[in-house]
């Protein structure tokens, strides 16, 4: 019998497909809220290589993970039903089989270089490898949208994380070379210029190792208090509520939903401004917006913490042009926009900065921007 691999690289009823991670350059909390965010893709990825198998069962192994392959039957798939990695593709093949496309069993083997729990999208990013290629193996014919929705409807009800949809969309959508500006409401999305290596810049990603978790239930709750705020001020969401009503919307809420609806209306004005200096070519100029938004979320949407801050601070001032933490947020990842220049003088000091903390010393690298899903063999 042919090895997976071998029927892979034979192209009979086997491929191998890739699917980024993300960081978002601008834009935090906002897609549960039908705003608009901005990111990049990764050129860290997940591949994997899928043979489909006549006989129902999913056999999912990773590369990453402890043990050997996890064997599913796909007729008896149920949410909640899986634990750890494979939680992640067998949400898809659910999902698929749930919008009623007869998708079979399947070889699954997963190869990821997405650090996990960075705050990375690396779970998005074995989602959508596994959309792709199920997409592509049984030619269902569906465009990139809609592989990030059923991604997310996977995530959403199979695992019950209530992420948004950002994550999926970038590992989707994204292209070389540009940042992803995204209307999360309708899905309508445009691709800027992020060309920032042309401009003798660049993107340093702080993994601060401070492990993020989605699932842990603050994201759940922040996204329920948005909504608790829509009720109130009577809106389909808070994307409705013009910046120039907020000093009255505000006055109308309860003291703890306040800085919460200030930091979703204001991010979303962060996001159209890093657009419009992306626009006009002066990809410098992010550098304060970025900081601006850090201090929204760590002091209005209060997810930052001390590791995060720490990175934002050691790398601003040790002359980075701005920086933020990237994601969910308690944990994860931080950006710092850097001239080339400065970028192995601002990683020397946040490494520092950590060390005399006494914490665990950051993974540092310069991210461009890269693409989104797509079939490699
Ligand atoms: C996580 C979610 C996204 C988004 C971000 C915060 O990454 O998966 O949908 O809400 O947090 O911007």
């Amino acid at each position: 019998m042919r090895t997976i691999r071998e029927d892979a690289a034979a192209g009979v009823g086997a491929g191998v497909w890739r699917a980024p991670g993300r960081v978002n350059v601008i834009g935090e909390h906002t897609d549960y809220n039908d705003g608009f965010v901005l990111p990049i893709a990764l050129p860290h990825a997940a591949r994997a290589t899928v043979r489909a198998r006549q006989d129902g069962v999913l056999s999912l192994y990773s590369e990453q993970g402890q043990g050997p392959a996890v064997e599913l039957d796909v007729r008896t798939l149920t949410p909640g039903g899986v634990d750890g990695w494979a939680r992640y593709p067998a949400a898809v093949v659910w999902a698929l089989r749930e919008a009623g496309y007869p998708v079979g069993g399947a070889d699954v083997h997963i190869d990821s270089d997405v650090p996990t729990g960075a705050g990375l999208s690396s779970s998005a990013a074995i989602e959508c490898v596994v959309a792709a290629a199920f997409n592509d193996l049984h030619g269902l014919g569906l465009d990139r949208p809609e592989l990030a929705r059923l991604a997310q409807y996977a995530e959403n009800a199979f695992v019950g994380v209530p992420c948004g949809i950002m994550d999926q969309m970038a590992s989707v959508c994204a292209r070389r070379g540009a940042a992803l500006f995204l209307d999360t409401r309708d899905l309508s999305s445009r691709h800027v210029p992020f060309d920032i290596e042309s401009a003798g810049l660049r993107l340093l990603v702080i993994d601060t190792r401070m492990k993020h978790d989605l699932a842990d239930g603050e994201y759940a709750k922040l996204r329920a208090a948005c909504a608790r705020g829509c009720g109130l001020l009577g809106l389909p969401s808070l994307r409705d509520l013009d910046p120039r009503d907020l000093p009255a919307a505000l006055a109308r809420l309860p003291r703890d939903l306040v800085p919460l609806v200030r930091h979703v209306v204001s991010e979303n004005t962060r996001v159209e401004q890093a657009v419009a200096l992306l626009d006009a070519g002066e990809p410098r100029a992010l550098g304060p917006v970025l900081t601006a938004g850090h201090l929204s979320l760590r002091d209005d949407y209060g997810v930052s913490c001390s590791a995060t801050d720490l990175a934002v601070d050691a790398a601003v001032e040790a002359g980075a042009l701005g920086a933020r933490m990237t994601g969910g947020g308690f944990g994860g990842s931080v950006l710092a926009l850097v001239d080339t220049g400065t970028a192995l003088t601002v990683a020397g000091a946040v490494k520092r900065a950590f060390r005399r903390a006494g914490r665990r010393i950051p993974r540092i690298f310069a991210a461009s921007a890269s693409a989104g899903a797509r079939r490699i063999t």
